[in-house]
Protein backbone atom coordinates (compact mmCIF):
# COMPACT_ATOMS: atom_id res chain seq x y z
CA UNK A 1 0.00 0.00 0.00
CA UNK A 2 1.37 3.17 -0.97
CA UNK A 3 2.12 5.48 2.12
CA UNK A 4 -0.13 8.53 1.43
CA UNK A 5 -2.87 5.79 1.18
CA UNK A 6 -2.38 4.12 4.40
CA UNK A 7 -3.81 5.30 8.19
CA UNK A 8 -0.20 4.48 9.08
CA UNK A 9 1.21 7.48 7.24
CA UNK A 10 1.12 10.83 9.32
CA UNK A 11 -2.07 12.94 9.28
CA UNK A 12 -1.72 15.97 7.25
CA UNK A 13 -4.22 18.34 9.31
CA UNK A 14 -4.46 16.31 12.72
CA UNK A 15 -7.78 17.22 14.41
CA UNK A 16 -6.52 17.10 17.67
CA UNK A 17 -9.25 15.76 19.80
CA UNK A 18 -8.38 18.75 22.55
CA UNK A 19 -10.75 20.65 20.35
CA UNK A 20 -13.43 17.49 20.45
CA UNK A 21 -14.25 16.63 24.31
CA UNK A 22 -15.26 13.28 24.94
CA UNK A 23 -14.20 12.67 21.59
CA UNK A 24 -11.78 9.48 20.53
CA UNK A 25 -8.50 9.49 19.89
CA UNK A 26 -7.37 8.43 16.10
CA UNK A 27 -4.27 7.85 16.35
CA UNK A 28 -2.89 5.55 19.38
CA UNK A 29 0.31 4.68 20.33
CA UNK A 30 0.96 1.60 22.57
CA UNK A 31 3.90 0.91 24.44
CA UNK A 32 5.27 -2.44 25.57
CA UNK A 33 5.51 -6.00 23.92
CA UNK A 34 3.76 -8.65 25.45
CA UNK A 35 0.06 -10.46 25.15
CA UNK A 36 -1.12 -7.36 27.45
CA UNK A 37 0.34 -5.07 24.71
CA UNK A 38 -1.42 -6.74 21.89
CA UNK A 39 -4.64 -7.19 23.43
CA UNK A 40 -4.70 -3.01 24.17
CA UNK A 41 -3.98 -2.47 20.58
CA UNK A 42 -6.53 -4.82 19.32
CA UNK A 43 -9.59 -3.48 21.79
CA UNK A 44 -8.53 0.30 20.59
CA UNK A 45 -7.90 -0.64 17.09
CA UNK A 46 -11.54 -1.55 16.95
CA UNK A 47 -12.92 1.21 18.72
CA UNK A 48 -15.03 4.01 16.15
CA UNK A 49 -12.64 6.60 14.71
CA UNK A 50 -9.52 5.06 15.67
CA UNK A 51 -7.58 4.90 12.55
CA UNK A 52 -4.07 3.16 13.49
CA UNK A 53 -2.39 1.79 16.47
CA UNK A 54 0.99 1.36 16.75
CA UNK A 55 2.63 -1.00 19.42
CA UNK A 56 6.38 -0.44 20.61
CA UNK A 57 8.05 -2.63 20.47
CA UNK A 58 5.24 -5.12 20.02
CA UNK A 59 6.04 -8.79 18.99
CA UNK A 60 5.59 -11.75 16.27
CA UNK A 61 1.98 -11.03 16.15
CA UNK A 62 1.85 -7.13 16.29
CA UNK A 63 1.66 -6.67 12.86
CA UNK A 64 -1.33 -9.68 12.34
CA UNK A 65 -4.01 -7.19 14.33
CA UNK A 66 -5.86 -5.86 12.31
CA UNK A 67 -5.21 -1.75 12.33
CA UNK A 68 -2.10 -2.23 14.28
CA UNK A 69 1.22 -2.03 13.57
CA UNK A 70 4.64 -2.49 15.36
CA UNK A 71 7.07 0.28 15.51
CA UNK A 72 10.68 -0.74 16.38
CA UNK A 73 11.49 1.25 19.68
CA UNK A 74 12.19 0.16 23.10
CA UNK A 75 9.50 0.60 25.88
CA UNK A 76 12.66 2.50 28.06
CA UNK A 77 13.58 4.91 25.35
CA UNK A 78 11.46 8.09 26.10
CA UNK A 79 13.34 10.15 23.46
CA UNK A 80 12.83 7.60 20.64
CA UNK A 81 9.06 7.16 21.67
CA UNK A 82 8.98 10.98 21.90
CA UNK A 83 9.80 11.42 18.60
CA UNK A 84 7.91 8.85 16.81
CA UNK A 85 4.44 10.51 18.64
CA UNK A 86 5.75 13.70 16.80
CA UNK A 87 5.89 12.21 13.58
CA UNK A 88 3.08 9.75 13.82
CA UNK A 89 0.77 12.56 15.43
CA UNK A 90 0.20 10.34 18.42
CA UNK A 91 -2.97 11.74 19.89
CA UNK A 92 -2.90 9.19 22.77
CA UNK A 93 0.18 7.00 24.47
CA UNK A 94 -0.82 3.99 26.54
CA UNK A 95 1.74 2.55 28.50
CA UNK A 96 1.76 -1.40 29.36
CA UNK A 97 4.16 -2.32 31.64
CA UNK A 98 5.16 -1.04 34.94
CA UNK A 99 9.04 -0.88 33.96
CA UNK A 100 9.53 2.20 31.87
CA UNK A 101 6.26 3.58 34.36
CA UNK A 102 8.30 3.51 37.19
CA UNK A 103 11.38 5.02 35.46
CA UNK A 104 9.77 8.13 34.30
CA UNK A 105 8.45 7.57 30.85
CA UNK A 106 5.05 9.11 31.32
CA UNK A 107 6.30 12.35 32.77
CA UNK A 108 8.90 12.04 29.49
CA UNK A 109 6.32 12.09 27.09
CA UNK A 110 3.66 15.04 29.41
CA UNK A 111 6.90 17.33 29.06
CA UNK A 112 6.21 16.87 25.44
CA UNK A 113 2.34 17.42 25.78
CA UNK A 114 1.50 14.23 25.04
CA UNK A 115 -1.75 12.73 26.67
CA UNK A 116 -0.57 9.75 28.29
CA UNK A 117 -2.57 7.16 29.87
CA UNK A 118 -0.04 5.42 32.83
CA UNK A 119 0.71 7.33 35.40
CA UNK A 120 4.16 9.07 36.40
CA UNK A 121 7.44 8.10 38.42
CA UNK A 122 5.55 9.48 41.69
CA UNK A 123 2.67 7.35 41.13
CA UNK A 124 4.10 4.22 40.18
CA UNK A 125 5.72 3.59 43.31
CA UNK A 126 2.21 2.26 44.38
CA UNK A 127 3.84 -0.79 42.15
CA UNK A 128 7.73 -0.12 42.29
CA UNK A 129 7.88 -0.34 46.00
CA UNK A 130 6.33 -1.90 48.52
CA UNK A 131 6.89 0.05 51.51
CA UNK A 132 5.77 2.88 50.16
CA UNK A 133 2.77 0.66 49.05
CA UNK A 134 2.26 -0.24 52.64
CA UNK A 135 2.64 3.15 54.15
CA UNK A 136 0.13 4.69 52.05
CA UNK A 137 -2.47 1.41 52.59
CA UNK A 138 -1.64 2.36 55.96
CA UNK A 139 -2.71 6.10 56.21
CA UNK A 140 -5.58 5.68 53.86
CA UNK A 141 -7.30 3.04 56.08
CA UNK A 142 -6.92 -0.04 53.48
CA UNK A 143 -7.09 -3.48 54.64
CA UNK A 144 -3.80 -5.29 53.88
CA UNK A 145 -1.91 -7.72 55.76
CA UNK A 146 -0.02 -6.89 58.53
CA UNK A 147 3.61 -5.73 57.61
CA UNK A 148 7.38 -5.35 58.91
CA UNK A 149 9.58 -2.88 56.72
CA UNK A 150 13.67 -3.74 56.83
CA UNK A 151 16.31 -2.55 55.03
CA UNK A 152 19.32 -4.56 55.92
CA UNK A 153 19.46 -8.58 56.91
CA UNK A 154 20.38 -7.65 60.25
CA UNK A 155 16.86 -5.68 60.87
CA UNK A 156 15.14 -8.09 59.24
CA UNK A 157 16.74 -11.53 60.71
CA UNK A 158 16.00 -9.36 63.86
CA UNK A 159 12.31 -9.33 63.11
CA UNK A 160 11.93 -12.91 62.44
CA UNK A 161 13.45 -13.92 65.63
CA UNK A 162 10.96 -11.74 67.12
CA UNK A 163 8.18 -13.12 65.46
CA UNK A 164 9.09 -16.40 65.38
CA UNK A 165 6.77 -17.41 62.46
CA UNK A 166 6.30 -18.32 58.89
CA UNK A 167 6.03 -14.68 57.04
CA UNK A 168 5.65 -13.45 53.23
CA UNK A 169 8.87 -12.32 52.19
CA UNK A 170 8.87 -9.31 49.26
CA UNK A 171 11.90 -7.59 47.88
CA UNK A 172 11.12 -4.27 48.05
CA UNK A 173 11.34 -3.09 44.35
CA UNK A 174 10.40 -3.92 40.93
CA UNK A 175 11.77 -7.91 40.49
CA UNK A 176 9.43 -9.21 37.76
CA UNK A 177 6.57 -11.24 39.83
CA UNK A 178 9.50 -13.24 41.08
CA UNK A 179 10.57 -11.11 44.25
CA UNK A 180 7.91 -12.70 46.67
CA UNK A 181 8.19 -15.79 48.67
CA UNK A 182 5.76 -17.26 50.99
CA UNK A 183 7.60 -19.52 53.41
CA UNK A 184 6.18 -22.77 55.21
CA UNK A 185 8.56 -22.48 58.02
CA UNK A 186 10.91 -20.12 60.05
CA UNK A 187 13.64 -21.30 57.99
CA UNK A 188 12.34 -20.88 54.78
CA UNK A 189 11.70 -17.63 55.78
CA UNK A 190 15.13 -17.03 56.93
CA UNK A 191 16.84 -18.10 53.65
CA UNK A 192 14.48 -15.91 51.60
CA UNK A 193 15.82 -12.75 53.69
CA UNK A 194 18.95 -13.97 52.95
CA UNK A 195 18.49 -14.53 49.35
CA UNK A 196 17.29 -10.66 49.12
CA UNK A 197 20.00 -9.49 50.41
CA UNK A 198 22.56 -11.77 49.02
CA UNK A 199 21.29 -9.31 45.70
CA UNK A 200 19.43 -12.29 44.25
CA UNK A 201 16.94 -9.47 42.67
CA UNK A 202 19.62 -6.53 42.38
CA UNK A 203 18.51 -3.55 42.98
CA UNK A 204 15.09 -4.22 43.87
CA UNK A 205 16.47 -6.47 47.23
CA UNK A 206 18.05 -3.14 48.96
CA UNK A 207 15.08 -3.26 51.47
CA UNK A 208 12.19 -5.38 51.99
CA UNK A 209 8.95 -6.02 53.14
CA UNK A 210 8.11 -9.29 55.63
CA UNK A 211 4.21 -9.74 55.85
CA UNK A 212 1.60 -12.22 57.69
CA UNK A 213 0.45 -14.88 56.03
CA UNK A 214 -3.23 -14.26 54.32
CA UNK A 215 -5.22 -17.13 52.63
CA UNK A 216 -8.01 -16.74 50.32
CA UNK A 217 -8.98 -16.78 46.90
CA UNK A 218 -7.19 -14.17 45.03
CA UNK A 219 -9.10 -11.80 42.21
CA UNK A 220 -7.81 -8.84 40.03
CA UNK A 221 -9.53 -5.39 40.26
CA UNK A 222 -8.74 -2.89 37.76
CA UNK A 223 -9.54 1.09 38.32
CA UNK A 224 -9.09 3.52 35.43
CA UNK A 225 -8.56 6.72 36.90
CA UNK A 226 -8.31 9.92 35.70
CA UNK A 227 -6.98 11.52 38.76
CA UNK A 228 -9.81 11.80 40.59
CA UNK A 229 -12.14 9.47 39.09
CA UNK A 230 -13.03 5.94 38.43
CA UNK A 231 -14.37 3.47 36.34
CA UNK A 232 -13.86 0.03 37.55
CA UNK A 233 -13.22 -3.01 34.92
CA UNK A 234 -15.21 -6.66 36.16
CA UNK A 235 -13.10 -8.03 38.04
CA UNK A 236 -11.16 -11.35 37.03
CA UNK A 237 -8.87 -14.05 38.34
CA UNK A 238 -5.48 -15.10 37.47
CA UNK A 239 -3.70 -18.10 37.76
CA UNK A 240 -0.72 -17.44 39.06
CA UNK A 241 0.97 -21.43 38.92
CA UNK A 242 2.59 -23.13 36.68
CA UNK A 243 1.15 -26.21 37.60
CA UNK A 244 -2.36 -28.00 37.28
CA UNK A 245 -4.11 -27.52 40.70
CA UNK A 246 -2.71 -24.45 41.26
CA UNK A 247 0.61 -26.13 42.38
CA UNK A 248 4.20 -25.39 41.38
CA UNK A 249 6.10 -22.49 40.95
CA UNK A 250 4.78 -18.80 40.47
CA UNK A 251 4.65 -17.47 37.34
CA UNK A 252 3.38 -14.20 35.58
CA UNK A 253 -0.25 -15.90 35.06
CA UNK A 254 -1.40 -18.98 33.22
CA UNK A 255 -4.41 -18.17 32.64
CA UNK A 256 -7.63 -16.32 33.67
CA UNK A 257 -11.14 -15.38 33.26
CA UNK A 258 -13.83 -13.13 33.65
CA UNK A 259 -16.43 -11.86 35.36
CA UNK A 260 -15.15 -13.86 38.28
CA UNK A 261 -18.05 -14.56 40.80
CA UNK A 262 -15.96 -14.12 43.59
CA UNK A 263 -17.03 -10.15 43.72
CA UNK A 264 -20.76 -9.79 42.86
CA UNK A 265 -21.40 -6.12 42.01
CA UNK A 266 -22.25 -4.90 45.70
CA UNK A 267 -18.50 -6.61 46.08
CA UNK A 268 -16.99 -4.67 43.27
CA UNK A 269 -18.45 -1.67 44.59
CA UNK A 270 -17.60 -1.97 48.24
CA UNK A 271 -13.80 -2.06 46.76
CA UNK A 272 -14.31 0.67 45.14
CA UNK A 273 -15.00 2.35 48.01
CA UNK A 274 -12.99 0.85 50.40
CA UNK A 275 -9.83 0.36 48.57
CA UNK A 276 -9.35 2.61 45.05
CA UNK A 277 -11.19 5.74 46.28
CA UNK A 278 -9.00 5.61 49.14
CA UNK A 279 -6.00 4.86 47.33
CA UNK A 280 -6.79 7.44 45.13
CA UNK A 281 -7.18 10.23 47.69
CA UNK A 282 -4.49 9.29 49.44
CA UNK A 283 -2.27 9.71 45.94
CA UNK A 284 -3.43 13.22 45.31
CA UNK A 285 -2.50 13.99 49.20
CA UNK A 286 0.72 13.23 48.31
CA UNK A 287 0.56 16.15 45.26
CA UNK A 288 0.51 13.05 42.80
CA UNK A 289 -2.81 13.40 39.65
CA UNK A 290 -2.37 9.78 38.63
CA UNK A 291 -3.49 8.96 35.30
CA UNK A 292 -3.81 5.38 34.70
CA UNK A 293 -4.63 1.93 36.01
CA UNK A 294 -4.46 1.25 39.26
CA UNK A 295 -4.54 -2.60 39.56
CA UNK A 296 -5.66 -3.83 43.36
CA UNK A 297 -4.73 -7.17 43.64
CA UNK A 298 -7.45 -8.74 46.41
CA UNK A 299 -7.22 -11.82 48.77
CA UNK A 300 -11.26 -12.81 50.14
CA UNK A 301 -9.88 -13.80 53.34
CA UNK A 302 -12.37 -15.02 55.89
CA UNK A 303 -12.51 -11.50 57.44
CA UNK A 304 -13.03 -9.73 54.46
CA UNK A 305 -11.35 -8.49 51.21
CA UNK A 306 -7.37 -7.50 51.68
CA UNK A 307 -5.24 -5.79 49.19
CA UNK A 308 -2.16 -8.32 48.97
CA UNK A 309 -0.56 -6.20 46.03
CA UNK A 310 -1.04 -2.74 44.30
CA UNK A 311 0.05 -2.59 40.68
CA UNK A 312 0.41 0.54 38.30
CA UNK A 313 -1.07 -1.13 34.91
CA UNK A 314 -3.79 -3.86 33.91
CA UNK A 315 -2.45 -7.02 34.35
CA UNK A 316 -1.31 -9.95 32.18
CA UNK A 317 -3.18 -12.22 31.41
CA UNK A 318 -6.58 -10.36 33.11
CA UNK A 319 -6.07 -7.52 30.05
CA UNK A 320 -6.42 -10.33 27.20
CA UNK A 321 -9.29 -11.45 28.93
CA UNK A 322 -10.67 -8.21 29.78
CA UNK A 323 -10.29 -6.68 26.53
CA UNK A 324 -13.14 -8.96 24.49
CA UNK A 325 -15.66 -7.46 26.74
CA UNK A 326 -15.17 -4.19 27.17
CA UNK A 327 -17.18 -1.69 24.63
CA UNK A 328 -16.41 0.19 21.50
CA UNK A 329 -16.03 3.45 24.05
CA UNK A 330 -12.66 2.30 25.54
CA UNK A 331 -10.24 4.61 23.78
CA UNK A 332 -12.32 7.75 24.48
CA UNK A 333 -12.37 6.60 28.24
CA UNK A 334 -8.00 5.85 27.84
CA UNK A 335 -8.20 9.53 26.41
CA UNK A 336 -10.48 11.10 29.21
CA UNK A 337 -8.37 9.52 31.64
CA UNK A 338 -4.75 10.75 30.07
CA UNK A 339 -6.67 14.56 29.81
CA UNK A 340 -7.69 14.32 33.32
CA UNK A 341 -11.57 14.59 32.03
CA UNK A 342 -12.93 11.96 32.37
CA UNK A 343 -16.46 13.15 33.25
CA UNK A 344 -16.59 14.01 29.61
CA UNK A 345 -15.95 10.63 28.10
CA UNK A 346 -18.96 8.60 27.26
CA UNK A 347 -19.49 5.22 29.82
CA UNK A 348 -17.46 2.58 29.78
CA UNK A 349 -19.80 -0.34 29.02
CA UNK A 350 -19.10 -4.29 29.26
CA UNK A 351 -20.34 -7.06 27.13
CA UNK A 352 -22.88 -9.63 28.61
CA UNK A 353 -21.12 -12.75 28.55
CA UNK A 354 -17.44 -14.56 29.60
CA UNK A 355 -14.45 -14.29 28.82
CA UNK A 356 -11.72 -17.10 29.06
CA UNK A 357 -8.29 -16.95 28.54
CA UNK A 358 -5.31 -19.85 28.54
CA UNK A 359 -1.52 -18.78 28.16
CA UNK A 360 0.63 -21.16 26.38
CA UNK A 361 4.18 -21.50 27.82
CA UNK A 362 7.76 -22.34 26.39
CA UNK A 363 9.42 -25.39 27.60
CA UNK A 364 10.99 -24.58 30.99
CA UNK A 365 9.02 -21.53 32.05
CA UNK A 366 8.91 -19.83 34.85
CA UNK A 367 12.76 -21.20 34.48
CA UNK A 368 15.38 -21.30 32.07
CA UNK A 369 12.92 -21.58 28.62
CA UNK A 370 13.47 -22.96 24.89
CA UNK A 371 13.75 -20.19 22.09
CA UNK A 372 13.81 -19.94 18.39
CA UNK A 373 10.84 -22.59 18.20
CA UNK A 374 8.39 -22.04 14.98
CA UNK A 375 4.76 -21.19 15.80
CA UNK A 376 2.58 -22.26 13.55
CA UNK A 377 -1.28 -21.59 14.36
CA UNK A 378 -4.93 -22.45 11.98
CA UNK A 379 -6.70 -20.53 14.30
CA UNK A 380 -8.86 -17.99 12.43
CA UNK A 381 -9.61 -15.16 14.78
CA UNK A 382 -13.55 -14.11 15.43
CA UNK A 383 -15.35 -12.24 17.28
CA UNK A 384 -15.75 -14.71 19.93
CA UNK A 385 -11.66 -16.06 19.72
CA UNK A 386 -8.52 -14.29 19.93
CA UNK A 387 -4.90 -15.19 19.38
CA UNK A 388 -3.00 -13.00 21.32
CA UNK A 389 1.29 -13.34 20.97
CA UNK A 390 3.26 -12.67 23.79
CA UNK A 391 6.60 -14.07 23.86
CA UNK A 392 7.30 -14.15 19.95
CA UNK A 393 9.48 -12.82 17.34
CA UNK A 394 9.02 -12.53 13.63
CA UNK A 395 11.65 -13.53 11.34
CA UNK A 396 12.90 -11.44 7.96
CA UNK A 397 11.67 -14.18 6.22
CA UNK A 398 7.97 -13.62 7.74
CA UNK A 399 8.05 -16.77 9.89
CA UNK A 400 7.33 -16.10 13.83
CA UNK A 401 8.86 -18.22 16.54
CA UNK A 402 9.05 -18.35 20.11
CA UNK A 403 11.46 -15.66 21.98
CA UNK A 404 10.06 -15.68 25.39
CA UNK A 405 8.60 -17.50 28.46
CA UNK A 406 4.55 -16.77 28.27
CA UNK A 407 4.71 -16.89 24.03
CA UNK A 408 1.13 -16.30 23.79
CA UNK A 409 -2.57 -16.50 24.83
CA UNK A 410 -5.81 -17.82 23.32
CA UNK A 411 -8.80 -15.61 24.65
CA UNK A 412 -12.17 -17.20 24.36
CA UNK A 413 -16.31 -15.40 24.68
CA UNK A 414 -19.25 -17.45 24.86
CA UNK A 415 -22.24 -17.14 27.16
CA UNK A 416 -21.04 -19.34 30.15
CA UNK A 417 -17.99 -20.12 31.36
CA UNK A 418 -17.93 -23.74 29.97
CA UNK A 419 -18.42 -22.91 26.06
CA UNK A 420 -15.77 -19.84 26.78
CA UNK A 421 -13.36 -22.39 27.77
CA UNK A 422 -13.89 -25.42 25.49
CA UNK A 423 -13.86 -22.23 22.69
CA UNK A 424 -10.24 -21.38 24.42
CA UNK A 425 -8.83 -25.00 24.64
CA UNK A 426 -10.32 -25.56 20.66
CA UNK A 427 -8.27 -22.53 19.38
CA UNK A 428 -4.81 -23.88 21.37
CA UNK A 429 -5.41 -26.75 19.44
CA UNK A 430 -5.08 -24.98 16.32
CA UNK A 431 -1.76 -23.93 17.47
CA UNK A 432 1.40 -25.43 17.75
CA UNK A 433 5.31 -25.14 18.80
CA UNK A 434 8.03 -27.53 20.49
CA UNK A 435 7.94 -27.54 24.11
CA UNK A 436 4.21 -25.93 23.97
CA UNK A 437 3.55 -25.94 27.59
CA UNK A 438 0.10 -24.96 29.31
CA UNK A 439 -2.37 -25.86 31.91
CA UNK A 440 -5.75 -27.64 30.65
CA UNK A 441 -7.68 -26.70 34.02
CA UNK A 442 -7.72 -23.21 33.49
CA UNK A 443 -10.72 -21.66 35.22
CA UNK A 444 -11.54 -24.50 36.64
CA UNK A 445 -13.16 -22.77 39.76
CA UNK A 446 -16.03 -21.78 37.22
CA UNK A 447 -16.38 -24.33 35.09
CA UNK A 448 -18.74 -27.70 35.48
CA UNK A 449 -16.41 -29.60 33.17
CA UNK A 450 -12.83 -30.03 34.06
CA UNK A 451 -11.25 -31.17 31.49
CA UNK A 452 -11.26 -29.24 28.07
CA UNK A 453 -13.03 -30.70 24.89
CA UNK A 454 -10.32 -30.11 21.98
CA UNK A 455 -12.39 -31.58 19.50
P1 LIG B 1 2.73 -10.26 44.75
O1 LIG B 1 3.87 -10.19 43.78
O2 LIG B 1 2.82 -9.28 45.89
O3 LIG B 1 1.42 -10.28 44.04
O4 LIG B 1 2.77 -11.71 45.36
C1 LIG B 1 2.75 -12.84 44.55
C2 LIG B 1 1.82 -13.85 45.11
O5 LIG B 1 2.27 -14.21 46.43
C3 LIG B 1 0.39 -13.36 45.32
O6 LIG B 1 -0.37 -13.44 44.18
C4 LIG B 1 -0.09 -14.29 46.41
O7 LIG B 1 -0.47 -15.54 45.84
C5 LIG B 1 1.15 -14.49 47.24
N1 LIG B 1 1.12 -13.56 48.39
C6 LIG B 1 1.58 -12.30 48.44
N2 LIG B 1 1.37 -11.75 49.64
C7 LIG B 1 0.76 -12.70 50.40
C8 LIG B 1 0.27 -12.75 51.75
N3 LIG B 1 0.40 -11.72 52.59
N4 LIG B 1 -0.29 -13.90 52.17
C9 LIG B 1 -0.40 -14.97 51.34
N5 LIG B 1 0.03 -14.98 50.07
C10 LIG B 1 0.60 -13.86 49.59
N1 LIG C 1 -1.20 -11.42 36.23
C1 LIG C 1 -0.57 -10.77 37.31
C2 LIG C 1 0.14 -9.54 36.98
O1 LIG C 1 0.02 -9.03 35.88
O2 LIG C 1 0.84 -9.02 37.83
Amino acid sequence: MARSDSPFSPASEPDRPADRPGAGPARILVVGGGGRENALGWALARCPGVEAVWIAPGNGGSDAIPGCRSLAIAEQDGDGLAAACQREAIELVVVGPEAPLAAGLADRLRRDGLAVFGPGAAGAQLEASKQWAKALMAEAGIATAGHWAASSREQALALLEQLNRPLVVKADGLAAGKGVTVAESVDETRAAIEAVFDGRFGAAGASLVLEEILSGPEVSVFGLSDGERLVLLPPAQDHKRIGEGDSGANTGGMGAYAPAPLLDAAGLEAVRRQVLEPTLAALRRRGIDYRGVIYAGLMLTPSGAQVIEFNCRFGDPECETLMPLLGPELAAVLLACARGDLASAPPLTTLPGCSACVVAAAAGYPGEVRRGDAISSSLVPSDQLQLFHAGSRRQADGSCVTAGGRVLAVVAQADGFDAAFERAYAGLAEVHYEGMTYRRDIGHQVRRRPEPQTT
